[in-house]
């Protein structure tokens, strides 16, 4: 697997990717780390250059994250959230960023309880879009920096064991990592009770389980989900006290793991819930390093997408249709399309 440059005028979803483009992404990466390294965390790289992150749900690291990115490049970065902006007023979804894209933006950031929504805009729009999370369907700056400290530490992705665990069904990041983890020759476990694993489990490529000590058992990565209320995953189980005692990471569930395992979590943890706090605060745990990875990744994402020459550009494809798509989820998709046109 080489290498191969991302010349896309969008980033929308891992699935579209090639194996090639996503390293690629990976090794503009180690570009940025050092700038966050620096005393003086800036560089002149995209003055002149406007992103504006329209964020319909509610954000800590992506949104901060894309914030703090644009910023040490010297963008001008402007935040919008629902609860503040026309949407409130019954705006259409089209029309807010239409007009964002009126002021002569280059990039805009987007996050939406839709699945299909930064699909929707890639098409619609002439400046760069990025899917900052959009429904249960992809959050693929996510799987970037998930993917790069998997790197960071293990090297190499091929014959790498990772093991997901939690509310699957209504995560975006597992069906970014699980594309990702897949493309770059990692096996991958999902792993919760019945309710939690996707309809489409057997199409995503990955081995399924719905015991934890089996996901745990070989893994090298296990990566822990949060049971997503918010999207209607407290009807799938009881309690949290339930889901802790039958799914929740915990030193003593990890007495049987291998000695060098990784512990992730893209946040936000519900602690004592998903994970103990010994866990998530303990030795095997990156899940801050995965937050410092992430300015970098969406540096690099930036980089990319606002210095592209729009002709070098290659269209969003259609969700469903991209590179090694396997599920069947475009037909919703483009329905939740058709919802947010009207
Ligand atoms: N991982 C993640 O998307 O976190 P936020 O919801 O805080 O952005």
């Amino acid at each position: 697997m080489t290498p191969e440059p991302f010349r896309r005028k969008d980033l929308l979803s891992i699935r579209e990717l090639s194996a090639g483009e996503i390293l690629f992404l990976l090794d503009q990466t180690d570009s940025f780390r050092e700038v966050n390294e620096r005393d003086i965390k800036k560089v002149p790289t995209l003055r002149g250059k406007t992103i504006v992150n329209l964020f319909f749900e509610a954000s800590t690291r992506t949104r901060a994250s894309f914030e703090i990115a644009g910023k040490r490049l010297s963008a001008d970065v402007i935040n919008l959230s629902a609860s503040t902006s026309s949407a409130k007023k019954g705006e259409t979804l089209r029309d807010t960023a239409r007009n964002i894209e009126a002021m002569a933006t280059d990039v805009l950031v987007v996050r939406h309880s839709a699945s299909g929504a930064a699909h929707y805009l890639g098409r619609e729009l002439r400046c760069s879009v990025v899917n900052a999370g959009d429904g249960c369907h992809e959050h693929p700056t996510q799987a970037l920096l998930d993917l790069y400290t998997i790197r960071e530490h293990k090297k190499d992705f091929r014959g790498l064991n990772v093991s997901i665990v939690g509310d699957i069904a209504h995560s975006r990041v597992a069906r970014s990592d699980i594309a990702g983890l897949i493309k770059l020759g990692a096996g991958v476990t999902i792993c919760g009770p019945s309710p939690m694993l996707p309809a489409e489990a057997g199409c995503l490529g990955a081995r399924v389980t719905t015991r934890v000590e089996e996901a745990i058992e070989g893994a090298d990565v296990l990566i822990a989900l949060r049971i997503q209320l918010e999207r209607g995953a407290g009807a799938a189980f009881p309690g949290n006290r339930e889901y802790a005692t039958t799914y929740g990471i915990t030193r003593k569930r990890l007495r049987g793991a291998k000695r060098d395992i990784l512990i992730m979590h893209p946040g936000p943890i519900n602690r004592g819930v998903e994970m103990s706090p010994d866990v998530a605060d303990g030795p095997f745990s990156v899940i801050l390093e995965q937050v410092g990875y992430g300015v970098a990744s969406r540096m690099a994402i930036l980089y990319l997408l606002a210095g592209r020459k729009p002709e070098e550009a290659i269209p969003a494809s259609p969700p469903g249709l991209e590179e090694g798509s396997r599920t069947p989820a475009s037909a919703p998709l483009r329905r939740t399309e058709d919802a947010l046109a009207r």
